[in-house]
């Protein structure tokens, strides 16, 4: 299934529109992005297990990107293992963070952007791989979203996705924690979608599934609660 064209930012109102739009999603994290960088990893295990797969799938001979890269501890690791890692986030704060620690840790593979995942970030047809950590529930239009990441991918690409599906959450927390939460500033905007909601959007790209994976190791993890439905979703275009 061929993708759907998407609409260019071409005049000036819709540029403009779209920087003030961007600007607001990065309050939030503007806001936390110092309490995000040194907030402990909560399951160290499963986030190893991501990262061991995810490295396997890439190689020295391509160009990836990453969307919603938060403060960069993620790039830094796959980074030396591929030609090109572009690591992008809507906080700016984020991104000073990431850069931060690559002065501190150099990896010359590795570079870091302000951009919003809702908008054009690369050229069609730029990346082998897009990574997408922990951010398709928080994009404003995820079709959108998705269709701007499938269409930045070479034929053959990879889109490695891993996302928290809320709406398999226990109910609380979708119509009670976040939404109180969200009233007083200590949550983001969220797209609630199980598993499968987000499988068919990504189907809807063209992309095909060819991997649906659950990394967590806790016992109590409930992010996932069918069968193997996935933690990290990995999709060939
Ligand atoms: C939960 S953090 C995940 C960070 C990192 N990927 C990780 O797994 O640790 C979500 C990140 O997505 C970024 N973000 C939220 N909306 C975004 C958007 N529309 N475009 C790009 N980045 C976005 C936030 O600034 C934040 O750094």
């Amino acid at each position: 299934m061929p993708s759907p064209a998407i609409a260019p930012l071409a005049d000036t109102s819709s540029l403009a529109e779209a920087k003030a739009s961007a600007a607001r999603k990065a309050r939030f994290w503007d806001r936390i992005a110092v309490k995000y960088a040194v907030a402990p990893i909560a399951d160290m295990a499963g986030y190893e297990a991501t990262l061991r797969r995810v490295q396997g799938l890439l190689s020295t001979d391509q160009d990836v990107l990453e969307i919603g890269c938060g403060t960069g501890t993620t790039a830094l690791r796959p980074a030396p293992f591929t030609r090109r890692l572009v690591a992008t986030d809507v906080s700016r704060r984020m991104i000073a963070i990431a850069r931060r620690k690559l002065a501190a840790e150099p990896v010359p593979q590795l570079s870091f952007a302000v951009a919003d995942a809702d908008t054009p970030v690369a050229a069609p047809g730029e990346y082998h791989a897009v990574l997408a950590f922990n951010l398709l529930h928080l994009v404003t239009d995820l079709d959108r979203a998705l269709a701007l990441a499938a269409q930045s991918l070479r034929p053959g690409g990879l889109l490695i996705s891993k996302t928290p599906c809320i709406a398999e959450m226990n109910p609380l927390i979708r119509y009670l924690a976040l939404p109180v939460m969200r009233a007083i500033g200590k949550a983001p905007h969220v797209l609630c979608f199980d598993a499968d909601e987000l499988q068919s959007a990504i189907a809807r790209q063209g992309l095909d599934i060819v991997s649906v994976e659950r990394h967590g190791t806790r016992g109590r993890d409930f992010r996932v609660h069918r069968g193997p439905q996935a933690g990290l979703n990995l999709h060939h275009l």
